[in-house]
């Protein structure tokens, strides 16, 4: 039986914040009840030489320290991305700094890259039992670096074996400057550097949704030549639909949920395009049921991810949408 919608309003009566770090806390010490979820063959996918049972991941962001991947593993997800991790710890932005805006299904965040540093993230990861799932690792720079390359190079160093792939994550937009990353002449240089160090571990970068065309043109050039393994789009967007009814629309930060699905789908079928399908896409951006995943599978994703649906519909909703993309309804 579904619980989440009895429990929704005690959850939701929580600062948002506060609520997901119970949820990974209580994930973490597995006195959470995890919903069963069946396994489908027909669902699974080889991709970047790694099987992944079910083309549906948790994005980044939600387990930003490597604490809850395993209940999030056995709770259905086909894959976890866990980070953004940074080199050293670093405390985010002062809270609140996460808004539900339920009448959007949507939510804002400005966190800002809180985390505990590679050091602890990697002691955790260095426990884990590799055969209970595929685990990506989404690595960032520090807000007060200087030097961004140096940071990815020290992440991709410290974790890239720990890991089943690394994202190099460009599109934050709580971290100032982050994004100018994105721009082809910075991005080829710290792109080339990576996959130089990156040995066999398959290396992906993760995109905003706020670019135009010839930006597109840019970065699918810069994955290309430097051969990067593949693309994750999106990122949360600073755009503001006009539709947007919640109080908390006007808050900083990036917006992710339902009214992301639109613009993100939307570059992942362009970069698609203008990449002849040749580079591996991981859709990610408001996608909550099943036939979202398909449409962005339609669109060009190879996988698909997800984080902002969970807060509306809980865990739950990971095994229905297998069920009914495998046509088990
Ligand atoms: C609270 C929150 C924190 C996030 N933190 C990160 C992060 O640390 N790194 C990252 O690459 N993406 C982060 N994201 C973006 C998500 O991974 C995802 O790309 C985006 O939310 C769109 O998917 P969704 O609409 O299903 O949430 C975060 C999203 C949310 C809502």
């Amino acid at each position: 039986m579904n619980l989440f919608p009895l429990m929704r309003p005690f959850i939701h009566a929580l600062p948002a914040e506060r609520a997901h770090d119970l949820a990974v806390a209580a994930l973490k010490k597995g006195v959470m009840p995890l919903p069963l979820t069946k396994e489908y063959p027909q669902l699974a996918r080889s991709l970047f030489g790694l099987h992944f049972p079910s083309p549906i991941g948790m994005a980044a962001g939600f387990d930003k320290n490597a604490e809850a991947f395993p209940a999030l593993l056995r709770a259905g997800f086909g894959f976890v991305e866990i980070g953004t991790v940074t080199p050293r710890p670093q405390p985010g932005n002062p809270k609140p700094r996460l808004f539900r805006l339920k009448e959007d299904e949507a939510v804002i965040n400005r966190m800002g890259f809180n985390n505990d540093g590679m050091e602890r993230v990697a002691e955790r990861l260095e426990r884990r039992d590799r055969a209970a799932g595929i685990v990506g690792v989404n690595i960032g720079k520090n807000k007060d670096s200087e030097d961004a390359l140096a940071d990815y190079l020290a992440g991709l160093k410290r974790l890239g074996k720990l890991a089943d792939y690394v994202t190099v994550n460009i599109s934050s937009p709580n971290t100032p400057g982050l994004r100018d990353l994105q721009r082809r002449e910075h991005l080829m240089p710290l792109l080339d550097a990576l996959n130089a160090a990156k040995g066999n571990t398959p290396l992906l970068v993760k995109i905003a949704p706020d670019l135009e065309r010839g930006a597109l043109e840019g970065i699918a050039q810069a994955v290309i030549e430097s051969g990067t393994d593949g693309v994750i789009i999106s990122n949360t967007t600073i755009e503001r639909p006009a539709s947007l009814r919640s109080a908390a629309k006007e808050e900083q930060g990036g917006l992710s949920g339902r009214p992301l699905l639109e613009p993100s789908t939307r570059i992942l079928r362009d970069f698609s395009a203008i990449t002849g399908g040749k580079i591996p896409l991981i859709g990610a951006g408001g996608i909550a049921s099943a036939a979202d995943a398909r449409a962005r599978l339609e669109a060009g994703a190879s996988l698909v991810q997800l984080y902002t649906a969970l807060v509306y519909q809980g865990l739950e909703l990971v095994g229905l949408m297998k069920d009914e993309l495998s046509g088990d309804t």
